[in-house]
């Protein structure tokens, strides 16, 4: 008998279904760092592992940009796609269900501002991260990146659960900067994740899987769900929230 293998873009799309953003900062912290972007008219937006779309809309009812948003999940473009057309219906901006290295490797640039926010994996960590969105904003233009960073030296069994090594992340938020600084960038603003942020972005995956599992109680992947769920919440309880943070900068190129 062949195991039944869960979609793992399903899992993200149940659990995420209540965040705003994927990713742990208030949306107060957000728009001020979307403010502090000053875009010009018409200016060229790319948002790499863009999730629902929350940004590039958020950016669209500030200022009159042509964005792409760039996603890996069918659940994500799909959400994305609703939301321009509820929020911003008339506004340039499309979004692209392909691996984020690849769609940056056929050669979009230059845009006024790139972004990627927690998912610095798609390039192979925060150094390559930066030095390919650089590539893709003319010399002058904004890069903004979301990343964690240890708080403290995580331990090994926390390490293990996780799968990671204690290289995968910077080890302060000062060397975060200074890793995207040897790429060329200047620091212009960074917004911190507070405790609290935190604790949303977790908690939100808890009472998503739950109310799932209820309200579809015949869905084969729900066990799974919950599984995945139950362990996440107890990695994050036992080490996550004293051993890591994130956070999100902006850096002109
Ligand atoms: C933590 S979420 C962040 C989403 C969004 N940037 C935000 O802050 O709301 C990570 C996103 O990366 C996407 N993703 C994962 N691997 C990817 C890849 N190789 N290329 C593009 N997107 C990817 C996931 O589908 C998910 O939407």
């Amino acid at each position: 008998m062949t195991e039944r293998k869960m979609d793992i873009w399903k899992y993200f799309d149940v659990t995420h279904r209540h965040h705003v953003v994927c990713n742990p900062l208030s949306v107060d912290k957000l728009d001020a760092l979307l403010a502090l972007c000053a875009l010009p008219a018409g200016a060229r937006v790319v948002d790499i592992a863009c999730g629902k779309g929350e940004v590039l809309v958020r950016l669209a009812e500030r200022y009159e940009i042509a964005g792409t948003g760039v996603d890996i999940s069918p659940y994500a473009v799909a959400d994305a796609e609703r939301l321009r057309d509820a929020r911003v219906p008339g506004a340039d901006l499309r979004f692209v269900c392909q691996a984020g290295a690849d769609w940056a490797a056929a050669s979009h640039a230059p845009f006024d501002l790139a972004l990627c926010m927690g998912a610095e994996w798609v390039f192979g960590g925060l150094a390559p991260t930066c030095r390919r969105l650089a590539e893709l904003v003319r010399p002058g233009g904004l890069v903004v990146v979301g990343t964690p960073y240890w708080l403290r030296t995580p331990p090994e069994a926390y390490l293990e659960a996780e799968g990671l090594v204690a290289e995968d992340f910077a080890p302060s938020l000062r060397a975060s900067v200074a890793t995207c600084e040897a790429e060329g960038l200047q620091l212009l603003y960074a917004a911190v994740s507070a405790p609290d942020d935190w604790d949303r972005y977790e908690g939100l995956q808890w009472y998503a899987a739950e109310a799932h599992a209820r309200a579809h109680p015949d869905d084969p992947d729900g066990p799974e769900i919950l599984r995945r769920v139950a362990r996440a919440r107890e990695i994050y309880l036992r080490w996550g929230r004293d051993h890591c943070n994130w956070a999100l900068y902006l850096f002109r190129r």
